[in-house]
């Protein structure tokens, strides 16, 4: 079994204080719904158990099966098992998506992949996907639809076969049947015993997935770690309770700022 464990995790960006103590373990067998108000840090935690450069670590540890991921690169924790799916993939014109996944995918064997199996491994997760397979190889993420880059994200999580991915807002920008096909690739890897951290502001993907265990981080802590009940007790209830029952104030400045939540998503502020 492999766990990630954090542990009083502090870190800023651009000198502005972020996570202020986070503490969550993750093992590979579970799937837990990270949610939590916009602009309270989620994003943030995965760009920094990933390595983002730009992210600074002040106090705290990550650790993976015992290992200090602080000491390592991104590839290198990328190597031992853990996979981003990024909320705004970007587009790098002039490199080919194919290249671009044949060298992430030979970066962590040893011997490096024949064109003939590489193309048998693309050609299966394309259809799995159901993307045209023109989209593996046009340049990176280059003039694709929002759905498109989303699903190239899982395209990668295919391909990598992580122990643990961190998935950020994957079902943002993808159509109802895109978010099935989607949550099928998921439930596949959850049933090969991987593990999963998926922000989203939907219950619908969270339906599709079932997951094991929900977090809330307010304030750039996780404040609440308990059964996915929580999923539907936050799109049906808001966040209040979390300030009336626990005592816990939610950050204006960060909540107002952006309003678009789980507990008050786009589609219930248009029907009020
Ligand atoms: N690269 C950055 N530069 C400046 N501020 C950032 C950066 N990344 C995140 N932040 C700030 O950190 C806070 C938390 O953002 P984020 O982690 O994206 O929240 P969430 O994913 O929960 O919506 C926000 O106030 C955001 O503006
Ligand atoms: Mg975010």
């Amino acid at each position: 079994m492999s766990t990630l464990k954090i542990s009083n995790l502090h870190a800023e960006v651009e000198g502005k204080k972020i996570l202020k103590g986070v503490n969550l373990e993750i093992h590979d067998n579970e799937t837990i719904a990270f949610l939590g108000p916009n602009g309270h840090g989620k994003s943030t935690l995965f760009n920094v158990i990933m390595g983002h450069p730009r992210y600074k670590v002040t106090e705290g540890s990550i650790t993976f099966d015992g290992v200090d991921l602080l000491e390592l690169s991104t590839d290198q924790r990328a190597r031992l098992g853990l996979f981003l799916g990024l909320q705004h993939p970007a587009e790098v014109p002039g490199v080919s998506n194919s290249d671009f996944l044949r060298a992430a995918v030979n970066s962590r064997n040893e011997k490096p992949i024949s064109t003939y199996k590489f193309y048998k491994l693309l050609d299966g997760a394309t259809k799995e996907l159901k993307m045209p397979f023109d989209l593996a190889t046009r340049s990176l993420n280059e003039g694709f639809s929002g759905g498109e880059k989303k699903r190239n994200e899982i395209l990668q999580l295919i391909l990598l076969s992580p122990k643990i991915a961190l998935l950020d807002e994957i079902d943002s920008g993808l159509d109802v049947d895109a978010m099935q096909i989607v949550a099928d690739v998921i439930k596949k890897e959850q049933a090969n015993g991987k593990g999963f951290l998926v922000i989203s502001h939907y219950t619908r993907l969270f339906d599709l997935i079932n997951p094991t265990r929900a977090v809330v981080m307010i304030n750039g802590r996780i404040v609440l770690d308990g059964g996915p009940e929580l999923i539907k007790r936050i799109d049906q209830n808001g966040y209040e309770f979390i300030r009336s029952e626990l005592g816990i104030e939610i950050n204006k400045e960060e909540s107002e700022m952006n309003t678009v939540s789980i507990g008050s998503c786009a589609v219930k502020e248009s029907i009020k």
